[in-house]
């Protein structure tokens, strides 16, 4: 089997600052205080995300890579840093004005952004994770549902 046949993961991070809340509007004052504690602060509060993003795929022969790293910079820049950094998520981000702009939903979120952008014929976005803080991040590799 040539070595160009062999699937090569490619990680690249980044990192933007922004603040959110969580907040139910179906839920009352009280439970919203009772589940989500100091997120929801109706003031919000920020995080220093970081995010990797990991594409897979064999390498070129042309290039000796899986894919050009500036295409995927400038990808992340558009649909990533300068959609969220320096935002209130909750207002600022159109996708977040209904859904609760937790760490979780924010890494399918940038699934949806990044993933039609990487899909070649023989390499496709593999995982993105998010940092919240450096002890708290969440995975996500486009699978389908939990049973
Ligand atoms: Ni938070």
């Amino acid at each position: 089997m040539s070595r160009f046949e062999s699937a090569v993961y490619v990680t690249r991070k980044t990192t933007f600052c922004a603040s959110h809340r969580y907040h139910n509007p179906d839920w009352s004052d009280e439970e919203n205080r009772r589940v989500f504690g100091a997120c929801n602060n109706p003031y919000g509060h920020g995080h220093n995300y970081e995010v990797e993003v990991t594409v897979c795929g064999p390498i070129d022969r042309e290039t000796g890579m899986v894919l050009n790293l500036r295409e995927l910079d400038d990808l992340l820049e558009k649909e990533v840093v300068s959609r969220f950094d320096h935002r209130y998520i909750n207002k600022e981000v159109s996708e977040f004005e209904t859904t609760i702009p937790t760490t979780e939903n924010i890494a399918l979120h940038i699934w949806d952004r990044l993933e039609p952008a990487l899909r070649r014929r023989r390499s496709r976005l593999h995982r993105v994770r998010l940092y919240e803080s450096a002890d708290f991040y969440v995975e996500y590799l486009g699978e389908g549902t939990v049973e």
